[in-house]
């Protein structure tokens, strides 16, 4: 499976400042694209600039959330069919910021990935335990309940992406360490393995939480780590094309 190295630049960017990462991220990777799989999610606001820059180059266009609805009056939302069609490939849903600041539940989520796939667009579910959760014990119970709930009626054959996401290690410097990380990536890909029996393996699971060039080769060794969601370190071109240069190699 190649890797896949995906941007969340959160809300970051204004038009031109997105226009000018997205030039600087597409002409420093242009020759690891054939092995990484890149993809880069803008606000909403500058997808169709970066849309427009990244063109037909291979580098997948993502949102950072969705509406279930297809339309209707639900103000400040966007919907799958809009997202289509400012040409997003995927969507990240269920993310720890919207779970934690958004109040978004299982239930919510559960949702937004089916419509995502309803649509046409590869939901990436974001799973993981807060601090609290991780000293409690709770890391396996919590992800298990993101993952078995996040995909709950979506059949085998459906793409989808997902993302391991200690809470307690987004934006907080503290990367997980390689073996901590291995072992949910571990659990992740068994739990796939009793729902998805035919296609457990081929069901990309990324680890996200303070990737930087310095700790992403260590990552990606791991078994079943299949790339990185990447925050902060997606903000910079410098930073974000060496991530993406390590893990073509
Ligand atoms: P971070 O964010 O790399 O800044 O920790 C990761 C994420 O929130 O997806």
């Amino acid at each position: 499976m190649k890797k896949i190295l995906a941007a969340n630049w959160k809300m970051n960017l204004t038009n031109p400042e997105a226009q000018h990462l997205a030039q600087d991220v597409l002409s420093g990777v242009q020759t690891f694209l054939p092995s990484v799989q890149v993809v880069i999610c803008p606000p909403y606001t500058a997808l169709t600039t970066v849309r427009s820059v990244i063109a037909a180059s291979g580098i997948r266009l993502g949102a950072q959330n969705m509406h279930h609805e297809p339309a209707g009056a639900f103000t400040g939302e966007c919907s799958g069919p809009m997202l289509l069609s400012a040409g997003c490939d995927d969507v990240i849903i269920g993310h720890s910021e919207r779970r934690h600041i958004f109040n978004e539940t299982d239930s919510m989520i559960a949702l937004k990935v089916k419509a995502a796939i309803r649509e046409g667009l590869r939901p990436i579910l974001c799973v993981g335990e807060t601090g609290q959760e991780r000293d409690q014990g709770l890391t396996f119970n919590i992800v298990e309940r993101h993952v078995r709930s996040g995909l709950s009626g979506l059949s085998p054959e459906d793409d989808i992406v997902i993302a391991y996401e200690p809470v307690w290690a987004i934006g907080t410097g503290r990367t997980a360490t390689p073996e901590q990380a291995r072992d949910v990536h571990a659990m992740i890909r068994n739990l796939l393995k009793t729902i998805y029996p035919e296609r457990y393996q081929m069901v990309p699971i990324l680890y996200g939480g303070s990737v930087k060039p310095d700790n992403i080769g260590e990552l990606l060794a791991q078994p079943d780590i299949d790339g990185a969601l990447v925050g902060g370190a997606s903000l910079k071109a410098e930073s974000f094309n060496r991530l993406i240069e390590i893990a073509a190699k």
